[in-house]
């Protein structure tokens, strides 16, 4: 059966909120789906999931160091992530703060791995982002994008 997993990096709790919010949806989607800190994730473990969901505050506009260092280790295996389903989202601390930037980068590196990202036409188009904790419009994107990341990877692994 397929299986996802949400990886998230977080400091003071924000991103850890968006990551549960988003592993909760996948798993009501009929998707299985652990979630997960990064320290406790080898990048070998990615191997073993069909949706792979990746969260981390903005710092200076990008992901932060740790996030960067996991897709840095699947090196060693370049390629082999491909045809798996991603997905990204981040916390920043202000509007304007480099939210969507954080985003498109670990899209960039899931794309590079050869990974399927699928857009939202409605919602947060790249992926949910928060300004500080969640509110309840984040955590209603956060809802909705952890039921389209489960419903595409169903689909794509019938
Ligand atoms: C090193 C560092 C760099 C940061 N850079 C930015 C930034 O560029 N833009 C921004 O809006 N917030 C920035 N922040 C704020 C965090 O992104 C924000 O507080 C976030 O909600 C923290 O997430 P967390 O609770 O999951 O740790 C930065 C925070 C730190 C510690």
């Amino acid at each position: 059966m397929a299986k996802g997993i949400v990886i998230y990096y977080s400091r003071s709790g924000n991103t850890k909120e968006m990551a549960e919010l988003i592993a909760r949806a996948m798993n009501e989607g009929d998707l299985p789906t652990d979630c997960k800190s990064v320290e406790k994730v080898k990048a070998n473990d990615l191997l073993g999931y069909d949706a792979i969901v990746v969260g981390s505050p903005t710092y200076y506009g990008s992901m932060a160091a740790p996030i960067k260092q996991l897709f840095d280790d699947t090196v060693s295996f370049h390629g082999r992530l491909s045809g798996k389903v991603g997905g990204a989202f981040s916390s920043a601390a202000n509007i304007g703060g480099g939210n969507e930037t954080t985003i498109m980068g670990i899209i960039e590196a899931m794309l590079i791995a050869g990974m399927i990202v699928e857009g939202d036409p409605q919602g947060d188009h790249y992926g949910p982002v928060s300004i500080g904790k969640p509110d309840e419009r984040v955590k209603q994107q956060c809802a909705n994008r952890g039921g389209r990341i489960a419903k595409l990877t169903r689909k794509l692994t019938s």
